[in-house]
């Protein structure tokens, strides 16, 4: 079976989705690797360090033409254009809405989309997860951005020139990327508080040592699958309100709280901001989605009221070397329930016999599997 791995094309996209130690391993299963000269670059693997792993360095047009094409984003126009028909493609599909035209385009020509974004989350697809792998990196890396932009210390420092308080961190969601927020920010020496619309956090945030905010919100904000539901406008008001005090006396704000396909609810208001003290910093990790605080911006460091606003959208990508490794990693280990071996190499079996590869794999609509 060939693999094809072409270069990501998305502006600001570092990541692969291949790095030559797994590759080695896939060549070892029997899978045949094609990679498009230069694609690992970005996130420091080198042509030659594929070749050594058994990986054929190919033009862009055959790292697209193979029966089975593996990315990171989302597939272009350009993309799908270039794929075979019939072919599979594995990777994030990234719409909410299905009658998206480059996901049309695929259904169109026969193409099968096996999106990563889908792979539920149970336990035995817990390896396979890219969503979670991508979401630590992304919450590390929010930690390390906050601590690098504000202008002073995380720790508790009592030194001869003289001695300063540890910051006052809040995370808000914690979720995969809001627990590895607050657990680098703990390492980092600060006073780390958590706020989660869902109950069940409370535990995890206590057992990494930072102290759970509660607030009376009147309803439940748990949802389907682990995750939080959307809440009623009066209960939106409410958490608003209650939030405020907490968040006005905070040095650093590392917000995560997401809805799937749902714009980001509003959790740090302007008049907020405006209490917060001079220099404080608010890394916004929903960002692309509207953000968490109104007066952030996508992709851009933006300074108001005195506070600066981190709007980046991509934080795995700024990790890319290790993000790429992950997810590699989360390809590799999808791939050994996709194939059973045959006599010629690997073979791929019916994806609608295994509830993972079931859930993850797109149809389009009207068909009796959708
Ligand atoms: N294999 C597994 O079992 C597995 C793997 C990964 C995640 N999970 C679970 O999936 C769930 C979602 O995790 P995620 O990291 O993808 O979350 P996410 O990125 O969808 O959301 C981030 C966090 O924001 C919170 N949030 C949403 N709206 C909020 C609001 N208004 N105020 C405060 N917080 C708000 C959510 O509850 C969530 O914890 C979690 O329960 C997680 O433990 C399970």
């Amino acid at each position: 079976m060939i693999i094809g791995i072409p270069k990501e094309t998305l502006p600001g996209e570092a990541r692969v989705a291949m790095v030559p130690e797994v590759a080695a391993r896939l060549v070892n299963k029997g899978f045949s690797l094609q990679l498009e000269s230069g694609a690992g670059l970005p996130a420091g693997y080198h042509d030659d360090d594929y070749v050594a792993a058994g990986v054929e360095i190919v033009d862009r047009r055959q790292a697209l033409a193979a029966e089975l094409v593996v990315k990171v984003r989302k597939p272009s126009a350009e993309e799908v254009g270039g794929m075979r028909e019939g072919a599979l493609y594995v990777g994030f599909v990234e719409t909410c809405n299905e009658s998206d035209q480059v996901l049309q385009a695929m259904f169109d020509r026969g193409i099968r989309p096996l999106a990563m974004e889908r792979i539920p989350r149970i336990s035995r697809a817990q390896s396979m997860d890219a969503l979670s792998s991508q979401s630590n990196i992304a919450g590390y890396r929010a930690a390390i951005e906050a601590a690098a932009r504000y202008g002073r210390f995380f720790p508790l420092m009592m030194t001869s020139a003289g001695s300063v308080k540890p910051a006052r961190v809040v995370v808000l969601g914690a979720g995969v990327a809001g627990l590895q927020a607050i657990a680098t920010a703990k390492r980092l020496g600060a006073e780390v508080y958590a706020y989660d619309i869902r109950p069940e956090t409370r535990e995890q945030i206590e057992s990494l040592g930072a102290r759970a905010i509660d607030l009376d919100l009147g309803e439940e904000g748990s949802g389907e699958g682990g995750y939080a539901r959307e809440l009623s406008d009066e209960a939106k008001a409410r958490q608003q309100a209650l939030l405020a005090e907490e968040l006005a006396r905070a040095h650093v704000i590392i917000t995560t709280a997401l809805i799937p396909c749902r714009p980001a609810p509003v959790l740090i208001t302007e008049s907020v901001v405006k209490r917060m003290r001079e220099g404080s910093v608010i890394v916004d990790l929903a960002a692309a989605n509207g953000g968490n605080c109104p007066l952030t911006e996508a992709d851009k460091v933006v300074r108001k009221h005195g506070v600066i606003l981190v709007g980046h959208t991509n934080y795995p990508s700024m990790m890319a070397g290790d993000a790429s490794t992950f997810y590699a990693n989360n390809i590799a280990n999808l791939l050994g329930i996709m194939v059973e071996q045959g006599e010629s190499g690997p073979r791929l079996k019916d994806l609608s016999e295994d509830e993972i590869t079931r859930a993850a794999l797109m149809t389009p609509a009207g068909d009796s599997r959708h």
